[in-house]
């Protein structure tokens, strides 16, 4: 017989490259928390879902359509008529637009996950660059390069200078340093409100961003996927938080400071845009899984008011990812209902409010430091202490199964055992936050995103899912905490 061709590069790669959070994120589907069912299933507060009205929406949905001939045949690849007006309108309404856009400027795809990986085929040859700050959205990395060939290039931002044009100096420097390397950076990401920290740009902030773009001839894409999820904001009466700082922690970067507390402004809603960057260079994408509580029904959309070559390009290439018939007119009926709708929108983000403060109110009571959030499903926290506590139990099991010969690390303590223990939380490495990731879910039960799979700048970080009931929710942090503490 004779050899096979081998795969593309691309195939080849991406088939022999492991990536322990994409099976991770397939093992949660198998072994699922479920109270009655399954109690001992992995209780999942890492993928950010919004689990706090699915009743609602599955009531509403269930009322919205059956299945006609229509769901049968191919529907609009680039979404209905009547759907994209739908979505113009959610839009128009919400998202205080400076123009109001109309259905011709959206392209709808099975998901932003889609969403992001065509706006990045479109705009980037293989070879180029894409610029996005860290810590950052973790599947940015495939979606951004897996088909296009682009890279993604982050640019490490303390969380204390996100809403700072100080990170700006950071970007530039990324900038000269792949220029020198004849690399071309064409696109910026801007996540905002930020995945994972929760915060929102301040204007400041994006005007830099815009400029910064403008002046290195680079595209930027908008990812508002958490636009409507904002539940804390000068607007609700909400006043500042200093981010809380955990008594135990020995990192000496300072996280106390207060936070700014700032409106969301959709890329749309500015009057001026052009004052800082031509708007054909911006392309927004926002869609039904967060803001809608509907990860499953995999629907994103591409806005693209500025930019007609973009958004014929994804047009003429929505028959790969688009979404069925039957979801199609599903989610138009859905959104018909402009009261609903309306009404919906401020349901969700007083239940996020109310679980907020359940989490951070946790995580004051067993000392777990985290930065104050203002939308999104998630916090940044610092689990460092307890990831201390997690090594050092790992490194004392290890000594006593190899009768006290473990590999000690050079800075560390020697204890009774004879084992050399780490002292300091900037003894961690990425290993041992990922290890401890590993262990929770498969031993513990509960998944949530190590810092390390999200290009924390210290092992230690980690976002937790707060979106979600607070039986399960308080049932995954006590199952970690309890996992991590040196006496189980
Ligand atoms: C910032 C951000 N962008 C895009 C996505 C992808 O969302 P979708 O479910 O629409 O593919 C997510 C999902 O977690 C996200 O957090």
């Amino acid at each position: 017989m004779k050899t096979i061709a081998p795969l593309s590069d691309f195939g080849f790669k991406v088939a022999n490259t492991s990536d322990e959070a994409f099976d991770v994120f397939n093992y949660l589907n198998t072994n699922r928390f479920e109270k009655d069912t399954n109690p001992n299933g992995v209780v999942n507060i890492g993928v950010a879902i919004n689990k706090l009205l699915q009743k609602t929406v599955v009531d509403k949905l269930n009322a919205a359509k059956e299945f006609d001939f229509e769901s049968l045949e191919y529907g609009s690849p680039r979404g209905s008529d009547a759907f994209r007006n739908e979505i113009a309108s959610l839009v128009n309404r919400h998202f205080n637009v400076h123009t109001p856009i109309t259905d011709d400027d959206i392209v709808v795809t099975n998901g932003c996950t889609a969403a992001i990986n065509v706006i990045s085929w479109i705009i980037c040859n293989p070879g180029d660059a894409v610029l996005v700050s860290a810590p950052l959205y973790g599947a940015f990395l495939s979606d951004v390069t897996h088909r296009t060939g682009a890279t993604l290039e982050h640019v490490q931002v303390p969380v204390s200078e996100l809403q700072s044009t100080s990170q700006i100096a950071l970007f530039e420097q990324k900038f000269a340093e792949l220029s020198s390397k004849g690399i071309v950076p064409k696109m910026l990401i801007i996540c905002n409100p930020h995945n994972p920290t929760g915060k929102i740009y301040p204007r400041k902030v994006l005007e830099s961003f815009y400029q910064f773009a403008e002046s290195h001839n680079m595209y930027v894409l908008v990812d508002e996927i958490y636009a409507l999820s904002v539940y804390r904001a000068p607007h609700l009466n909400d006043t500042p938080e200093p981010a809380f700082v955990c008594s135990d922690s020995t990192s000496s970067e300072s996280t106390s400071d207060l936070e700014q507390l700032v409106e969301f402004e959709s890329a749309l809603s500015w009057p001026n845009l052009s004052d800082f960057i031509n708007p054909q260079r911006v392309v927004v994408v926002h869609g039904m899984s967060k803001d809608f509580c509907m990860n499953g029904l995999r629907v994103g959309w591409i806005i693209s008011p500025w930019n007609k070559d973009i958004k014929e390009a994804a047009f003429r290439t929505s028959n790969f990812q688009y979404i069925s018939s039957h979801t199609d007119s599903v989610l138009t009926n859905f959104l018909s209902d402009h009261e609903f709708i309306d009404n919906f929108i401020s349901q969700v983000c007083n239940r996020l409010k109310e679980s907020y403060i359940k989490i951070s109110d946790y995580f004051k009571k067993n000392g777990i430091g985290y930065y104050p959030a203002q939308a999104g499903h998630f916090i940044w926290a610092d689990f460092s202490p307890l990831l201390l506590k997690y090594t050092n139990k790992k490194l004392i099991a290890a000594s006593k199964s190899e009768n006290g010969n473990v590999n000690g690390t050079s800075n560390g303590t020697e204890n009774q055992n004879n084992v050399t223990l780490l002292t300091s939380t900037s003894q961690l490495s990425v290993d041992d936050c990922k290890s401890m990731w590993r262990d929770a879910v498969y031993k513990a039960g509960v998944c949530y995103t190590a810092g390390a799979n999200f290009l924390a700048d210290r092992p230690g970080w980690v976002r937790v899912i707060f979106a979600i009931p607070w039986d399960e929710l308080e049932l995954g942090l006590d199952r970690l905490i309890k996992f991590s503490s040196p006496d189980q």
